[in-house]
C-alpha cells in the first residue's frame, strides 16, 4: 500500500501515486469529436485520486475508428476538445494521457450496447474497413476489410504521427499507441491475419514492420521527456 500512493517518475513525468486509469471507450463522440460528456468522466476520474488518466482509444482516422461513435484526433479542430480535457483533468491534479490507435478490421462496427457487431454494408454510418489482408476477424465483425496498399500503410503511419502531433497541442503529456485487441498493428503482426507477400508480410520481421516504423516515426515527433 505503501508504494501504491508513493510518487512515480518516468522520463521528466511525475505521477502523485500509481494508480493509472486505462484507457477505456466511451461510445460518446460525435463526428469524432471529445464533448462535455467525455469533460465530465475523465475530470472524475482525475479528481478520484489517480495519477494518471489516459484518455480512450482515439482514432488517428475516420476509418481508423472503432464505432462511429469513437473520438478522433485527425483534424485540427479536434484539438480545442481534447484541450479542455486535459484541463479538466490536469487541474485535479492528474497526469493527462491519450492512447491513439487504428481498428484496423475490427472498425465501423455498432457501439457494445448496440450490437457491438459489424454496421452492415450499405448502412451509412459505417464504412469500409481496411487491413493488413481480406480477411475478416470472425462471425460478430463479418465485413472482410480491403487489403492495404503500400501507399494505405504510408498514410496511416503519417495519420499516426499527425494524431500524436496534435495529442502534444492539447497538452497530453503521456502517449500510448494501440497496438493490441486485433486491432490494425495486429492485423500485421500476426500470421493468422496477414497473408502478404511483401515487405510487410512475411516472416516476423515483415509482420512487425508496420508496427515498429509507426513507433519510429511517432517517437521522432514526441518529445524525448515526456512517456
Ligand atoms: C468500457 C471499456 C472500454 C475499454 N476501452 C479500451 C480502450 O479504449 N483501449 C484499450 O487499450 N483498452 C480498453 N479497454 C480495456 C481496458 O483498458 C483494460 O485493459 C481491461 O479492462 C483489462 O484491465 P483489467 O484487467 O484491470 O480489467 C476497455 C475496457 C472497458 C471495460
Amino acid at each position: 500500500m505503501n508504494t501504491l500512493f508513493s510518487n512515480f517518475s518516468l522520463k521528466g513525468i511525475r505521477l502523485r501515486n500509481r494508480i493509472a486509469v486505462p484507457p477505456m471507450c466511451q461510445y460518446s463522440a460525435v463526428n469524432g469529436y471529445i464533448n462535455d460528456w467525455h469533460l465530465t468522466h475523465y475530470s472524475n476520474l482525475a479528481r478520484g485520486g489517480a495519477g494518471l488518466v489516459i484518455v480512450e482509444a482515439t482514432g488517428v482516422s475516420p476509418e481508423g475508428r472503432i464505432t462511429p461513435a469513437c473520438t478522433g484526433l485527425w483534424e485540427d479542430d479536434q484539438i480545442e476538445g481534447m484541450s479542455k480535457v486535459v484541463k479538466g483533468i490536469q487541474s485535479a491534479g492528474a497526469v493527462a494521457g491519450i492512447q491513439i490507435g487504428h481498428a484496423g478490421r475490427k472498425a465501423s462496427a455498432n457501439k457494445p450496447w448496440e450490437g457491438d457487431n459489424h454496421i452492415p454494408e450499405g448502412n451509412h454510418i459505417g464504412w469500409q474497413p481496411i487491413a493488413a489482408s481480406p480477411l475478416a476477424y470472425g462471425e460478430h465483425l463479418p465485413r472482410v476489410p480491403t487489403a492495404m496498399t503500400k501507399m494505405d500503410i504510408d498514410r496511416v503511419k503519417q495519420n499516426f504521427v499527425d494524431a500524436a502531433r496534435r495529442a502534444l497541442a492539447a497538452g497530453f503529456e503521456w502517449l500510448e499507441l494501440h497496438f493490441a485487441h486485433c486491432y490494425l498493428a495486429q492485423n500485421f503482426y500476426s500470421p493468422f491475419s496477414n497473408l502478404r507477400d511483401d515487405d510487410y508480410g512475411g516472416d516476423l520481421a515483415g509482420r512487425s514492420r508496420f508496427m515498429l516504423e509507426t513507433l519510429a516515426a511517432v517517437k521522432a515527433i514526441w518529445p524525448e521527456h515526456l512517456p
